[in-house]
């Protein structure tokens, strides 16, 4: 569903800022793929989602998406592939608009402009019915506006977006870690359940070794530009976080320890 193959990043190029931020990246995943990533700050979790996104174009490797070779494509002709989740909750929505309205807009991406607006009463049923599955009472909310909503409320209604169109590949980066973590849990749960019931091939960024543990089919951990470990099946189904900090010292030749960020 996914390959990345020696995928190379350096920002600012020959100046004192110079930063290789993806140093020779190989990954490949198959359709259904729920893969979580840890590893420190700066390790180049992001950057590598954004590589994946076209949010600028790579120096160097290749992208391909189902299939399709999309490592020159611009970033707005890659998203009708992906949905997207970012940290904070004020990113994925529109605040001005209504729930209904963000519902319609995600709805109607990759469609023609000449396409008519109005939501019929159909589609308004069908974002009823989505929304009470969230199970945070915004079904009967339809017209509020999105900046009423709390940080959890939004980062749900932003989860049902980016999925409503059943994207190739979900990029989660750190998408609870702005949440309370009573919050922060029940966004975890309803994108396992999201990704689960939609077969959704899915990234998930997350500094919470635990979450990056209990969630997905697969875990792997990125350190100075590269991805160091990759664990699934039956192996990661019993990791525990200890070995994850045995298995990055081993890796990284460094301590994970004083890495605070890890720690969460
Ligand atoms: N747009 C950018 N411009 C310059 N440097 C960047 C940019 N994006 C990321 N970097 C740098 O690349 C490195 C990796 O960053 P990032 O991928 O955001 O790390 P993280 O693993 O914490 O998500 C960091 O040193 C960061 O400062
Ligand atoms: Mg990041």
């Amino acid at each position: 569903m996914l390959e990345l193959k020696e995928i190379y990043k350096t920002f600012n190029p020959n100046s004192p800022n110079e930063k290789r931020a993806l140093n020779g990246v190989n990954l490949t995943l198959e359709a259904g793929d729920f893969v979580t990533i840890i590893g420190g700050n700066g390790a180049g979790k992001s950057t590598m989602l954004n590589a994946v996104a076209g949010v600028w174009p790579v120096d160097s490797g290749q992208v391909m998406i189902d299939g399709v070779d999309v490592t020159k494509l611009p970033e707005h002709k890659r998203a009708i592939y992906l949905g997207r989740v970012f940290q904070d909750p004020m990113n994925g929505t529109a605040t001005d608009m209504e729930i209904e309205e963000n519902l319609a807009i995600a709805y109607r991406r990759g469609q023609s402009r000449g396409l008519r607006w109005g939501i019929t009463a159909k589609e308004r049923e069908w974002y009823k019915e989505l929304l009470k599955t969230l199970d945070l009472g915004l079904e009967t909310r339809l017209r509020a506006k999105v900046g009423l909503l709390s940080g959890g409320q939004r980062q749900a209604l932003t989860l049902l977006m980016a999925t409503l169109k059943k994207p190739k590949l979900l990029l989660l980066d750190e998408h609870t870690a702005a949440l309370d973590p009573k919050t922060a849990a029940k966004v975890l749960e309803l994108s396992d359940r999201m990704i689960e019931e939609n077969g959704l091939t899915a990234l998930m960024v997350t500094h919470n070794m635990k979450d990056a543990i209990a969630h997905g089919n697969r875990l792997i951990m990125m350190s100075n530009g590269r991805i160091i470990l990759d664990i699934k099946g039956e192996e990661k189904q019993k990791l525990t976080v200890e070995d994850l900090l045995q298995k990055f010292s081993v890796a990284s030749g460094s301590e994970f320890v004083n890495d605070r960020a890890l720690l969460g």
